[in-house]
C-alpha cells in the first residue's frame, strides 16, 4: 500500500478525502478505506472545499451528484486550484460519456457504484503511487533549472530524477540491465508540469502519425516522429508558471508562448540518447515553409520532413482540442484551416495529405484526449 514520506523521512498514511451526499456509500468507503488511509469525509462540495483550505489532502473519491454542484464542477475547481491533489470519480449513474467527460477534466479513474473492493483499492494505491512520481517531478521543477541547463548538469540531472523516478512503485527491471523505457518519465513530466500539456502532445504525435502513414518514411523516421511529436512542447516545461489553456492563441490557430520553448526542449532530451531527428522536430516545429517562422526562418525542403508534419499535426490540435475557455473549431473548418495556409506555413503537399487524410477520419476527431503516450516505439 502506498505511503507518504514526511521531510522528516518518516513514513505517513496517505489522506483520503471522501466527497458523497449519501451515509450510506460514505460510510462503507470509510471503513473500507480506514485500514490504509488515513479518511476525512465531506457530504457536499462546499464542504469538500472547506476540509481542502485547511487540510493537506493526498486524494479524493468523488460522487459525481452532489446535492450543491455536480461533480464534474467541482473536479474542476480542485484540479485548477490543487492540480496535485488525484480525485476518483464514483458514481451511480455513469455512462463512459461521463467517465471520459471526468479524465478529460484531470480525474485519474473512474468506478461505477456498486463497487468492486479489490477494484477500488488497487485502483486508488496505483493512483496514489502516480502520485508519488508526478510529486517527485514537480518538486524537481521547482526546485532546480538542471534538466534545461548546461550539459553536465542536465545530465547529472537527468541520472538523478531516472533513479528515484524508477525507485517508485513497481517498475519491471529488464534482467539484461538495459535502459528502462523513458516515455513513461517524460509522459509524467508532461503531466505534472500541466495536464493539459501532456493531452496535446499525445494528440499532436496521434495527429502526426496518421498523416505520416500517407507517407513513405522507414520505420526508423516513424519512431522518430511518434516521439519528436510527443515531445515537441517539452521546452515548455522550463516555463515558470505555465498553463496551457492560458496560452494565447491567435486567429491563424497557432499559438504565441515562448519562442525559445522548441531549442530549450531539444537541448533537455540531449542526454536521453534519442535520435537526432527527434531533437530536430523539437527545435523547427515553429518553422514555416516561407521562412516566417522561427527559431531560424528555415524554408521549404530546408525545414526538416518531419518538423513540417508535426508544425501542421499541432496547429490541428490547438484548433480543434476542446480546452477550458477556449472554442474549438469544427474539423471541418480547421482542415480548412490548414488548406488555406499551404504554402505560406506549411509544405503544400503535406497540407494537401492531411486534409485528405483527415477528411477521411473525421468522425473520430478529434483524437480523444486521454494521456497515452506514443505506441509501438
Ligand atoms: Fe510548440
Amino acid at each position: 500500500m502506498s505511503t507518504t514520506i514526511s521531510q522528516d523521512g518518516s513514513q505517513t498514511k496517505p489522506t483520503v478525502l471522501v466527497v458523497d451526499d449519501e451515509a450510506g456509500p460514505r460510510d462503507a468507503l470509510k471503513v473500507i478505506l480506514r485500514p490504509f488511509f488515513n479518511i476525512r469525509s465531506a457530504d457536499n462540495a462546499q464542504a469538500a472545499l472547506d476540509v481542502l483550505s485547511h487540510e493537506s489532502i493526498d486524494l479524493i473519491t468523488l460522487d459525481q451528484k452532489l446535492p450543491d454542484r455536480q461533480g464534474i464542477d467541482l473536479l474542476q475547481d480542485i484540479k485548477h486550484d490543487h492540480a496535485d491533489i488525484e480525485v476518483i470519480i464514483i458514481t451511480g449513474y455513469g455512462s463512459l460519456k461521463s467517465a471520459m467527460e471526468g479524465i478529460r477534466h484531470g480525474a485519474a479513474g473512474y468506478l461505477l457504484k456498486p463497487f468492486n473492493v479489490t477494484e477500488l483499492i488497487s485502483l486508488i494505491s496505483q493512483t496514489l503511487e502516480k502520485k508519488q512520481r508526478l510529486d517527485l517531478i514537480r518538486n524537481v521543477l521547482k526546485s532546480s533549472t538542471d534538466l534545461w541547463g548546461e550539459e553536465q548538469a542536465a545530465r547529472r540531472a537527468w541520472e538523478s530524477l531516472k533513479t528515484k523516478y524508477f525507485a517508485i512503485g513497481t517498475h519491471e527491471q529488464d534482467p539484461s540491465g538495459a535502459q528502462p523505457d523513458l516515455l513513461p518519465l517524460l509522459s509524467d513530466l508532461l503531466e505534472a508540469k500541466d495536464r493539459q500539456l501532456l493531452n496535446h502532445c499525445s494528440r499532436v504525435s496521434f495527429y502526426a502519425t496518421l498523416l505520416a502513414n500517407r507517407l513513405s518514411l522507414t520505420l526508423a523516421e516513424q519512431k522518430s516522429l511518434a516521439i519528436g511529436a510527443f515531445l515537441h512542447d517539452i521546452g515548455k516545461v522550463s516555463l515558470p508558471n505555465y498553463h496551457f489553456s492560458d496560452e494565447p492563441i491567435l486567429p491563424s490557430g497557432e499559438s504565441s508562448s515562448s519562442k525559445e520553448h522548441g531549442e530549450t526542449g531539444a537541448r533537455m532530451i540531449l542526454p536521453l540518447g534519442y535520435p537526432a531527428e527527434v531533437g530536430q522536430v523539437i527545435s523547427y516545429h515553429h518553422e514555416r515553409w516561407d521562412g516566417s517562422g522561427y527559431p531560424h526562418g528555415l524554408q521549404g525542403e530546408g525545414i526538416p520532413l518531419l518538423a513540417r508534419i508535426v508544425s501542421i499535426a499541432q496547429m490541428f490540435d490547438h484548433l480543434t482540442a476542446e480546452v477550458p475557455g477556449r472554442s474549438p473549431l469544427p474539423v471541418d473548418q480547421a482542415i480548412q484551416q490548414i488548406a488555406l495556409q499551404a504554402n505560406t506555413y506549411f509544405d503544400p503537399m503535406l497540407a494537401d495529405q492531411f486534409a485528405r487524410v483527415a477528411t477521411e477520419c473525421k468522425a473520430s476527431l478529434p483524437a480523444m484526449a486521454i494521456a497515452t503516450t506514443p505506441s509501438g516505439v
